[in-house]
């Protein structure tokens, strides 16, 4: 399954809303079309992001002329898509310093950074299963939230590609996908893409990760993550900080696996990195039903801050970094 690929003179995404009822192909033929796509997470995850802001340039060159107004807006625009996930802006900077070489340049660099995600999303699984044996010896019981399949890379993953290679390899306990409120990448993405992988697993509530933890029901929490600070500080999906407090509690290993396109040494901590602020019609209901009070506001940060001190290891494509040993990134 690919998540998002370039296909004719025009970018093609599986559209995630739809999930898990509905598998349907949208094709973005417009810059607006995929600036909305992401913005509404028709396509999400940090790697996927990066693929299709860079995707997206590919189609800006092909749509304006060289040097242009539209097509230096137009880039503007799909950088600030989405102001957390590093990816967004590296993808689209990447895609966008060949834009002096001619279109098609523009279209192999994007292409490129496509194939080496994918690639990349092997290598972690790989690094990360062979980890995960080590830390908590065979067949470990594992929670993991958000979704951080295929679905949030190009094919693969990062922490679920982890967790189906284990898998496969005959060595993976159960898993627990938490529900990942309030737009439920976990209840209906990752619970989705285990479901076809053939991987015993249940769903929980947010809220009940540390109690799993502190129960003893699990060995391990992986997570992937959308920036990587310098210093370790990792920003992932609101809810990760909760279980690393609780995998802390319970002495269990907290692992991050991120492919090095979302490691960001220029930014030194996580104070420093905008969260997405997705205002509040997304928590005021659930589905289509409100569930509160008329008029209630909420707050809604997408993202939250695991500090480094709070994380096992950090899988790369490239690297394992163990931050509890006292390595740095
Ligand atoms: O808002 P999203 O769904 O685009 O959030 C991104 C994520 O999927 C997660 O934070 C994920 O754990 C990191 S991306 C592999």
């Amino acid at each position: 399954m690919r998540t998002i690929d370039w296909v004719g003179d025009a970018v093609e995404i599986i559209d995630q809303t739809a999930l898990p009822d509905n598998t349907i192909v949208r094709r973005l033929s417009t810059v607006d079309e995929v600036i909305e796509a992401i913005r509404s997470l028709a396509v999400r995850g940090a790697p996927a992001i990066g693929v299709a802001g860079a995707l997206g340039v590919a189609l800006a060159a092909r749509l304006h002329a060289d040097a242009s107004e539209d097509l230096a807006d137009a880039v503007a625009r799909l950088r600030s898509a989405r102001p957390t996930a590093v990816n967004l802006a590296r993808g689209v900077d990447r895609a966008a310093a060949r834009i002096p070489d001619g279109r098609d340049a523009v279209l192999a660099e994007a292409t490129a950074l496509m194939a080496e995600e994918e690639a990349a999303s092997a290598a972690m699984a790989r690094a990360g299963a062979d980890l995960l044996g080590e830390l908590c010896g065979d067949r470990p019981r594992l929670l993991t939230h958000c979704n951080t399949g295929a679905l949030a890379t190009v094919v693969g993953g990062t922490a679920l590609g982890v967790v189906t290679e284990l898998h496969r390899r005959g060595a993976l306990g159960a898993v627990v996908a938490s529900e990942t409120r309030p737009l439920l990448q976990g209840a209906r993405l990752t619970a989705w893409e285990l479901g076809r992988a053939g991987v015993d697993f249940r769903v929980a509530v947010d809220g009940a990760g540390p109690f799993l933890m502190a129960r003893g029901l699990i060995d391990a929490v992986i997570v992937g993550a959308d920036r990587i600070c310098a210093n370790g500080d990792t920003i992932n999906k609101i809810g990760t900080y909760a279980h690393a407090l609780g995998a802390r509690r319970a002495g269990l290993p907290f692992i991050v696996v991120a492919p090095e396109s979302t490691v960001d040494v220029a930014t030194a901590t996580g104070a420093e990195v905008e969260i997405e602020d997705r205002g509040s019609a997304e928590v005021v209901g659930f589905a289509t039903a409100r569930t509160t009070p008329p008029g209630t506001e909420a707050v809604n940060p997408a993202f939250d801050v695991t500090p480094a001190d709070l994380v096992t290891a950090i899988v790369t494509d490239q690297r394992v970094i163990r931050l509890d040993r006292g390595e740095r990134i």
